[in-house]
């Protein structure tokens, strides 16, 4: 939580599955493209929550298939676990809160008594979280008397239907929204309220988000029927969220635009040549650097010496560059390198994007900027945590030019892999 030093200018709560992340879009194009933007524009002082339904095993397999960026909080197990940080640190506070009115045993016992409720696989339980698949009608007869019965028993829970199909007993007192609320009034006691607060949802369980009064809401154009009716029934004067007719993260981008809560195009939209910059951004300069790159090799830029110029233009003709294996280059001989690489990658699934990016200035003109450098080749992913020296240069195309870049393989990120990063 004290990753920023004063209020975030945007904070984005998203959902993942069908939200953040479009399971029909197996390019990941959406999620590649709001993330670049969110990197290059917001990472330094923003904060992105991801809040899912799923539990902290589940979602970890999510992360190992799906290019997602690290979110500084994560709310899972719908809004029964909250986390921070990259080392997801738990918050015990929350789950404290949650045991008001809660057994875990005896909810489990009176569902056992539905017998059109079948239990979701152990890994999507959790010690606050019981959940079950059902049809749309079989749920109605649930959240029609399941609550009064569990009252009778001294429990006070919620029920959330999702999707058509699934549906979650929690605490009374959990559930999306009140964990946004819980993390809100978190950041009033140390005088940091975000500025604005974006929610974004395609499902049922995401309709507590939009009950978040501050929050500005996005529906995506693939919402389900139930959160749409929930829409319908009690949101539809309510000024601050909107259905989106953009899929996913694009409707997201779409959000931020019509919301004016900031930037809303992404570097990877923009033509090259890119124009001139008016303001100098580290972080900015280094997403231009790996998209253009990656749009190199795949052939989706002009096979045109331009573009080699210009990442000469923005590189110091002195800078160097240390591979992970620990070979010292120079930073132009790498770019030549690159450029007989033209299309090398073409059609096939390959991607380059950054995480975890902190710009941190050194005196007046100078940046330490530090990130995850990722590359997806095929199924597999590649990860080097890199160091890079930002110069103030008033002639380059972005007021900046890179000067020295340092790789070391992540944790797990094998040492010794045939990989080869080329920038
Ligand atoms: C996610 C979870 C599942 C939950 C559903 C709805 O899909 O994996 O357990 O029931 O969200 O909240
Ligand atoms: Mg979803």
């Amino acid at each position: 939580m004290d990753r920023l030093d004063g209020s975030a200018r945007l904070m984005i709560v998203s959902d993942l599955d069908q939200t953040m992340v479009d399971h029909h879009d197996t390019e990941n194009l959406a999620l590649l493209r709001f993330q670049a933007l969110w990197e290059s524009e917001y990472s330094q002082d923003s904060l992105l929550v991801f809040s899912t339904g799923r539990t902290p095993v589940s979602y970890r397999g999510l992360r190992k298939i799906k290019p997602l960026l690290t979110p500084d909080i994560t709310i899972m197990s719908v809004g029964t676990v909250i986390a921070y940080g990259e080392e997801m640190t738990p918050d015990v506070g929350w789950e404290e809160l949650l045991n008001n009115r809660w057994d875990k045993d005896i909810v489990v016992q009176e569902t056992a008594k539905f017998p059109q409720l079948k239990p979701q696989p152990e890994r999507n339980q959790g010690p606050h979280k019981v959940s079950f698949f059902v049809d749309k009608q079989g749920a109605q007869e649930v959240i029609n008397s399941l609550p009064q019965k569990l009252q009778e028993c001294g429990l006070d829970v919620k029920i959330i239907y999702s999707s058509g199909e699934a549906l979650d007993v929690l605490p009374r007192g959990a559930g999306k929204g009140q964990a946004l609320v819980y993390l809100l009034e978190k950041f009033n006691l140390c005088g940091k309220p975000p500025s604005n607060v974006l929610v974004c949802g395609d499902s049922g369980n995401d309709a507590d988000l939009f009950s978040v009064p501050s929050a500005y809401g996005v529906m995506v154009s693939n919402a389900q029927e139930e959160l749409l009716q929930w829409y319908e029934d009690k949101g539809r004067d309510n000024f601050k969220m909107i259905h989106a007719t953009e899929r996913c993260a694009s409707g997201i981008m779409q959000a931020i635009a019509h919301f004016k809560l900031g930037p809303s195009v992404s570097v990877r939209d923009l033509e090259f040549p890119y124009l001139k910059v008016d303001t100098i951004k580290p972080a900015d300069i280094v997403v231009k650097f790996y998209v253009l790159y990656e749009k190199w090799r795949r052939g989706e830029v002009q096979n045109s010496p331009s573009v080699m110029q210009y990442l000469k233009s923005i590189t110091h003709q002195n800078g160097t560059l240390i591979q992970p294996c620990g070979t010292e280059r120079s930073l132009h001989a790498c770019i030549d390198a690159l450029s007989s690489c033209y299309g090398d990658q073409q059609g096939k699934k390959f991607r380059a994007w950054v995480d975890r990016l902190v710009s941190a200035p050194i005196g007046t003109s100078n940046w330490l900027v530090r990130f995850d450098n990722w590359e997806m080749e095929g199924d597999a992913q590649y990860c080097c945590r890199t160091t890079l020296l930002v110069n103030m240069k008033p002639e380059t195309p972005e007021g900046l030019e890179l000067t020295h870049i340092h790789k070391t393989w992540l944790e797990g990120y094998s040492a010794g892999s045939e990989h080869t990063f080329i920038l």
